[in-house]
């Protein structure tokens, strides 16, 4: 089977890395890939955004399944247009990516759907701002959380408790021509459950967590991501069945109601709060950097898979088989991310990093003029390991991590760490 996945970064390295896993291992191609994603696949120099060079490299590789990786193309309608050139994509139209573009589109949706997320208020302007957070927050209740209504790579959210600072972020929104939403703060762990749809069926993958902030103990501000682990001990039982039964089918299915069918991951960004669970956010692609260790546990073919539902012939039944081990990726970040990033910083240490029982994906790096491999980007490698359990996973990547040179580079300490206690039994809850 031939694919081309679209997509630079790590979870694009994470999806080409498992599908070279299937056997028969496929052809893959990658547009435009990066320095790692160059070990596995030929790389073809057409960018995320260059949705007509899309259509003409689809057209001469004729592939038999192209995978969009980034959220960017499918807002733009890269799916749409392979389409129309005759291709079977994997990744949702850009009407149904708007589930990501738009996030008060996507409270619309949940509300008509009867989806249980965080109440909101969607403010267009200035004058509407004080109003609309008297009504999220009416006691003067913090957390304030404030996002922007587009995309924003992780980073268009604040959570403060501090009035002052929830205004100037949507102030900001605001005078910068955007639409902020403003939501009620929920509490409790959150989680990533990716699940695969062809438009009617749903097949869940194993959950995951993300660490959205930039500083350990979950201090600083949200990222992309700086680290993940699967699976999740503490998860209750029937979690994966109550997200697909009160989330993720009634959306597939409010989506295909209105003729917005969408094709690819419904990605559930929950909440599990105090007084249930909680849709925080819905992605249209696959999460970053959940998707290292996701796929990292995934054992059953994996482009069969894909394949099935770019097809719409997804069987609902489909049993998919995960390894017992866990899996733990930590991410390497550069200088003054998320404000601002570095790039062009020399990487060093990524063979003693994977002789010491890791692998390191390329999120965010490149080769310069003399062939170094260099920084190109706010994450920029993301070191993944697995062990017996949580703990033993966790030993091996932040041991790989401290292999890896990257000047100005930062990372977390503690992804997993409160889980793998839990897990051990040293401590009450994750
Ligand atoms: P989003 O881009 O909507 O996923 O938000 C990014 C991150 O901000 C989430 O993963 C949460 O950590 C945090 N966040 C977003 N919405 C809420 C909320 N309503 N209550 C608490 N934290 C939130
Ligand atoms: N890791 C969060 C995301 O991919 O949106």
């Amino acid at each position: 089977m031939k694919i081309l996945v679209i997509g630079s970064g790590g979870r694009e390295h994470a999806i080409i890395r498992r599908l070279a896993a299937d056997r028969p291992a496929p052809e893959l191609h990658a547009a435009p890939g990066n320095p790692g994603i160059a070990q596995l696949a030929s790389c073809h120099d057409v960018a995320v955004t260059d949705l007509d060079g899309q259509v003409r490299l689809a057209t001469e590789l004729q592939p038999d399944l192209v995978v969009i990786g980034p959220e960017a193309p499918l807002v733009a309608g890269s799916a749409d247009r392979l389409r129309e050139a005759g291709m079977t994509v994997f990744g949702p139209s850009a009407a149904a990516a708007v589930l990501e573009g738009s996030k008060s589109w996507a409270k619309e949706i949940m509300a008509a759907a009867g989806v249980p997320t965080a109440g909101s208020v969607t403010v267009t302007a200035l004058e509407e701002l004080g109003a609309g957070l008297d009504r999220v927050n009416p006691l003067g209740d913090v957390p304030y959380v404030v996002k922007a209504d587009g995309l924003a790579a992780g980073k268009g959210v604040v959570v403060t408790p501090d009035r002052d600072a929830a205004i100037v972020h949507a102030e900001a929104v605001l005078t910068a021509g955007g639409q902020v939403v403003l939501e009620e703060y929920l509490d409790g762990p959150e989680v990533s459950l990716f699940c695969v749809s062809d438009g009617t069926r749903v097949v869940p993958l194993a959950p995951a967590q993300d660490f959205k902030r930039a500083l350990d103990d979950d201090e600083g501000p949200n990222t992309g991501g700086m680290g993940a682990y699967s699976p999740l001990h503490w998860a209750p039982d029937g979690l994966v069945e109550e997200v697909l039964e009160k989330v993720a089918r009634p959306t597939i299915a409010e989506l295909a109601a209105r003729d917005i069918p969408f094709v690819g991951i419904l990605y559930c960004g929950l909440a599990l709060t105090s007084h249930g669970m909680r849709v925080v956010e819905f992605n249209a692609r696959f999460g970053d950097p959940e998707t290292q260790v996701v796929l990292e546990r995934l054992t059953s073919p994996f482009a069969p898979l894909l394949l099935a539902a770019a097809r719409g012939e997804l069987a609902e039944d489909t049993q998919l088989d995960w390894s017992e081990d866990a899996a733990v990726t930590v991410v390497i970040a550069s200088a003054g991310y998320p404000a601002t990033s570095r790039s062009g910083d020399p990487i060093t240490g990524i063979d003693e990093a994977e002789a010491d029982g890791a692998h390191v994906i390329h999120a965010g790096t490149a080769l310069n003029a003399d062939g170094m491999l260099v920084s190109a980007g706010g994450r920029v490698l993301s070191v993944v390991a697995r062990g017996t359990d949580l703990a033993d996973a966790r030993t091996r990547a932040l041991s790989a991590t401290e292999r890896i040179g990257l000047a100005g580079s930062h990372h977390r300490t503690d992804i997993a760490r409160r889980a793998a206690e839990a897990a051990a039994g040293t401590e009450e809850t994750a």
